[in-house]
């Protein structure tokens, strides 16, 4: 009998997992609460009152390029954009799904409320788990317009509406109506008005409806196995709701694929309860036009503050951005218009990490002069802390239209801000690009996660993934790397499918991995600033690389040296893909060598030289154009999805 998975989400993470394991020839079913596949890549256009999973933003393109986001066996079409909008992306997920027939292995609008140990009737482990679900019941569409606006006055985003009122975690407040007025605040403003009261035209496919009578959506009070009572009472009814939508399910293994871009992370700055303004959450930032004329204070310069920062600089009156920390901004793509992620090669990744920070930093010396003149040169080096990759913010703060600011001490008034140098400035509203928190709130944090502050990110799973007392569970996408997620969770889900079917090495003992838990944990301190957004961070190459090594999928590069030159000179210089870990090993495929031929089209020097026509001439292969001459395997057909395909939208 094949091993009972179960994997919770069904987002890049959870569709990894899920092909890996049927792969492995593993029995999978897989949970997601959402109507449909693709977790933060589904962007919900968030209503008043929703607190929808995805944090994304209208205007979302991806950071990093296509070829190192993609699966390492389903490149990225070819004719899609390098740095793609989100909706591709949510398409490549679909297609990835469809490709590898995973849909029927996914059970849609169950969200997970409980997992724990199973029990037997001595009160015994069974060594399995139980794991608990409710249906979603999703409200149709619904059609909400504000008494006050007429929709034609309004800023629209294709019929979609500006989150900024409403009672989720992630909107703190909005402006009370009696609040007295701000900098530069007129009521008489009409354009202010109205992009507080915007029309709301729901979309069909998002929203929740409230948890039926008696059932608490947390799952610690939640009753499952309440005895019987009289059919007609009221308790009855609510039974029998319950049992209608509450599962329980047993399974052997649980793969955890929930996603930690969810939960906002909110500072607690003194005096926040005294102002009056809008407070969002960059979770629940959609579309800039509510904040048309206002002036706004961004806190925090990660990628959601920068990008959020740009994109409102361009309606709001003044932009002022605060960071604490300052931050290394690269360009999404660098010399000789390589994106900028094509630079983590392995030549690159073999550079001993002093010449590597000198390298990069002076990188963006070369791009942008002294990040100083910005107010946002950090003390760190370079890779001690996450990037934040933005092409746009030093334009707009040479504009002046966004004003950077340390970090903010306390609100003073109802719209009065001060800061840690001491100056102060009138704000209508904040923006929190503040990070998220790492959140399971299903399962045991502390016993599971050794999460021993309900606050704190830090989290104590062997190699970011097995939990030292269950053995029996794994995290996938619980990982922060210097670059994609996606191809990292899908590497994890490798490894956790062939430990889970029993292919690969089992896993330590338990205090062994705790040991090795320690020591990688001195020296994640010894690399990264300590800040609660970088306690799972890793570098891409050396995590992939070890990952790789308990899978059997590394690249053998003395071998292609020997066998050919021209993919050995790729998988060295070029982008390190993921496409590279499928040369061999388990599972290879044999579309990896044009993949990765493909994802070193821009670092074809030939074509950087400018001498790519004389080089055609003389009939000389460039390194991006083909290796098929080169390559063994590179005659197999492409997959189907290589194929030029429409735009997703
Ligand atoms: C604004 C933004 C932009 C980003 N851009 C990039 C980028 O350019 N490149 C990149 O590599 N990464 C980017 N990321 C990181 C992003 O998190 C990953 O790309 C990826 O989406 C992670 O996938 P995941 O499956 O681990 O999590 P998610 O995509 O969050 O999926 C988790 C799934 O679990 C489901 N789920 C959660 N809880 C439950 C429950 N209790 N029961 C049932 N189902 C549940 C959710 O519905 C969801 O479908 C970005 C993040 C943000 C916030
Ligand atoms: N286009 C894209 O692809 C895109 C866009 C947005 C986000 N993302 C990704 O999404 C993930 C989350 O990014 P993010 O920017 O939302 O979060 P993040 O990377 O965690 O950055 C949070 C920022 O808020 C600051 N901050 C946190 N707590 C603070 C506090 N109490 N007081 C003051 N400042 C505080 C941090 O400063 P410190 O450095 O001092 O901690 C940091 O600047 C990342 O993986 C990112 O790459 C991608």
């Amino acid at each position: 009998m094949p091993k009972r998975v179960a994997v919770l989400g069904a987002g890049a993470s959870g569709l990894a997992a899920l092909k890996e394991c049927l792969a492995e020839g593993l029995d999978v079913v897989c949970f997601d609460q959402e109507p449909q596949l693709g977790g933060l890549w589904r962007y919900v256009p968030a209503r008043d009152g929703d607190d929808p999973h995805s944090s994304l933003y209208e205007s979302t393109v991806i950071n990093t390029s296509k070829d190192m986001l993609a699966f390492s066996d389903f490149p990225v079409p070819k004719d899609w954009p390098t740095f793609m909008p989100h909706r591709f992306v949510a398409k490549y997920l679909q297609m990835y799904c469809e490709h590898f027939q995973l849909k029927k292995h996914i059970k849609f609008n169950r969200k997970v409320l409980n997992v724990v140990p199973e029990m037997d009737a001595n009160g015994e482990h069974t060594g399995r788990w139980e794991v608990t679900t409710q249906r979603v019941r999703r409200k149709g569409p619904v059609r909400m317009l504000s008494p006050q606006v007429r929709s034609d006055t309004l800023p629209r985003e294709r019929g979609r509406s500006p989150p900024m009122t409403g009672a989720s975690s992630a909107v703190i407040k909005s402006r009370e109506p009696d609040a007295p007025p701000s900098p530069g605040d007129a009521d008489a403003n009409p354009a202010r008005k109205r992009s507080l009261s915007p029309v709301q035209v729901y979309d069909p496919a998002q929203g929740y409806e409230p948890a039926p009578p008696g059932i608490d959506s947390s799952f610690s009070s939640l009753n499952i196995s309440s005895s019987s009572s009289p059919a007609k009472s009221l308790a009855a009814d609510q039974q029998s709701i319950t049992q209608q939508c509450i599962k329980n399910y047993t399974f052997d293994f649980v793969i955890v694929c929930t996603g930690h871009h969810w939960k906002p992370r909110l500072p607690d700055f003194e005096g926040v309860e005294n102002f009056r303004g809008t407070l969002v959450h960059s979770h629940l930032y959609r579309v800039p036009y509510p904040f048309k004329d206002q002036r706004v204070l961004v806190v925090g310069a990660g990628n959601s503050g920068a990008e959020i920062a740009t994109e409102v600089s361009h309606h709001a009156s003044q932009v002022l951005l605060s960071t604490r920390t300052g931050t290394w901004i690269v360009p999404k793509t660098t010399v000789f218009g390589l994106p900028v992620d094509h630079l983590s090669s392995r030549v690159m990744h073999a550079i001993p990490r002093p010449l590597a920070n000198f390298a990069l930093e002076s990188l963006v010396h070369l791009h942008h002069g002294d990040l100083s003149k910005y107010g946002l040169k950090p003390n760190h080096s370079f890779t001690q802390a996450h990037p934040t990759v933005n092409g746009e913010i030093l334009g707009r703060i040479e504009a002046g239209k966004v004003v950077v600011h340390p970090n903010v001490a306390r609100f003073t008034s109802h719209n009065m801000v001060e800061f840690v140098d001491g100056k102060t400035a009138g704000v209508d509203a904040v923006i929190y690009c503040t990070g998220y928190k790492i959140e399971n709130p299903f399962l045991d944090a502390r016993a599971i996660l050794g999460q021993e502050e309900a606050n704190s990110n830090r989290v104590r799973l062997y190699k970011h993934i097995f939990p030292i007392n269950h053995r029996n569970m794994a995290f996938v996408g619980m990982v922060q790397p210097t670059g994609s997620i996606i191809p990292v969770a899908e590497m994890q889900a490798r490894w956790v499918a062939r430990v889970f079917s029993g292919k690969a090495d089992p896993l330590p003992p338990p205090a062994e991995m705790r040991d090795i838990v320690d020591k990688d944990w001195v020296e994640h301190c010894k690399q990264y600033i300590p800040r609660e957004r970088h306690t799972i961070q890793v570098e891409f190459v050396t995590y992939m690389d070890e990952i790789a090594k308990f899978v059997g999928c590394v690249p053998d590069l003395w071998r292609l040296w020997k066998t050919s030159w021209l993919l050995a000179a790729q998988v060295t210089f070029g982008p390190t893909a993921a496409f590279q870990y499928r040369l061999e090993g388990p599972n290879a495929w044999e579309g990896a060598p044009d993949a990765i031929a493909y994802a070193c089209r821009e670092v074809d020097l030939l074509k950087i030289s400018g001498l790519s026509s004389l080089a055609a001439a003389a009939g000389v292969t460039s390194a991006g154009s083909s290796s098929r001459s080169q390559s063994p395997r590179s005659r197999a057909p492409q997959s189907p999805q290589q194929q030029s395909l429409p735009s997703p939208r």
